[in-house]
């Protein structure tokens, strides 16, 4: 029997005690042993929950207990969630996260300790939310050079486009139903419409592609909040929609670029039919050639299958998952000067 432990039960952190519940026999199956959730820990108070005896509100606890060989980290941000995550990798116990900030901010970082202490730092859930695109990356791409990337990696934005094109939503009435759905943050959705976690989800994947990290500050980032009814209407005018794109490529020089800003996608591009909470990643290998990846970006349950996916990986493979996944620390940048463009083209 595996042990493991859950650090923050929000929505994704509940989805992964579901999912280890719901589907334990496939994944008994697959880790070789049954995993079972023995801590979770959140400093709410969780005393009326049936698995109240499951949580604790201090790390050291689940350090202690030599059973525990995983840690799931679904407190999202960095204030508390990146010391905790270091502890976890200095004790030896491998980490799977959702979290994309930690991953584009300290990935680097991370996965060099990860290796230091024979433990894996998987974050399968960072990028897609369900949809598979790390793992895919860089074990089934690994004999490709990846020159290219793009796509819609922002659920909630994709969500309130497809409203304001379809039902002819303003934004403000976009938002307002992004924020009831639970997709977008009430008090503050800017994350999601100021496009920085498209910003941090293409510095993952970029850095993974060019194995240096990339910082999410380096990557000129505009979202969709000046977006209009206007601006949607005219883009259909021209046989387009208008997608928060988000882009890393290899110049022909040999640099390398990325940004994140909406663009007018003409309505035969795949990218075009891309509606609702879904992702679709389109990424280009030198011997593969394209290949796009599509499904449900965000959610409870498919982004908790993905963290599952990652613990199944670490209980068997521990660091030696990182002889694929792993990229060498970069010097940080000044930050590029936005492009104030109204909107781009993809093609
Ligand atoms: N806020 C994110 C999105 C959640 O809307 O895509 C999944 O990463």
């Amino acid at each position: 029997m595996a042990k493991i432990a859950i650090m923050g039960f929000g929505t994704v952190g509940s989805g992964v005690l579901e999912v280890c519940r719901r589907n334990a026999a496939a994944i008994a199956r697959r880790a070789g042993e049954p995993v079972e959730v023995k801590y979770i820990l959140d400093v709410r108070d969780f005393s009326d929950s049936p698995d109240a005896a499951l949580f604790v509100k201090d790390l050291d606890i689940i350090l202690a207990d030599p059973e525990v060989k995983a840690v799931v980290e679904t407190i999202g941000g960095t204030r508390f969630a990146y010391p905790y995550v270091r502890r976890c990798l200095e004790s030896g116990r491998s980490v799977c996260t959702s979290n994309k900030e930690m991953v584009a901010t300290y990935g680097a970082e991370l996965l060099a300790l990860a290796r230091e202490h024979g433990a894996a730092f998987l974050f399968e859930a960072s990028v897609g939310g369900g949809t598979p695109i790390i793992t895919p990356m860089h074990q089934c791409l690994a004999a490709n050079h990846i020159s290219r990337i793009e796509g819609i990696v922002n659920g909630t934005t994709n969500f309130m486009l497809t409203k304001m094109k379809r039902e002819g939503m303003s934004f403000d009435e976009a938002l307002r139903l992004a924020q009831k759905l639970g997709y977008a943050e009430t008090k503050d959705p800017g994350d999601d419409v100021d496009g920085r976690d498209a910003c941090r989800k293409i510095a993952i994947l970029a850095s993974l592609a060019c194995g240096h990290h990339v910082y999410p500050d380096n990557i000129p980032t505009r979202g969709i909040r000046e977006l209009t009814s206007l601006d949607v209407k005219a883009a259909e005018s021209l046989e387009c929609v208008i997608k928060l794109i988000a882009w890393y490529r290899e110049e022909a020089n040999g640099g390398l670029s990325a940004g994140v800003e909406p663009m007018l996608v003409p309505d035969t591009n795949q990218l075009a039919g891309v509606d609702d909470v879904f992702n679709a990643i389109l990424v280009k290998g030198d011997m593969l050639g394209d290949v796009v990846f599509y499904g449900k970006g965000a959610g409870k349950l498919p982004t908790a299958s993905a963290v599952v996916a990652d613990v199944i990986d670490a209980l068997k493979e521990g660091a030696a998952v990182h002889d694929s996944l792993f990229w060498q620390p970069a010097e940080k940048l000044d930050h590029m000067l936005e492009d104030k463009k109204p909107c781009s083209w993809c093609v």
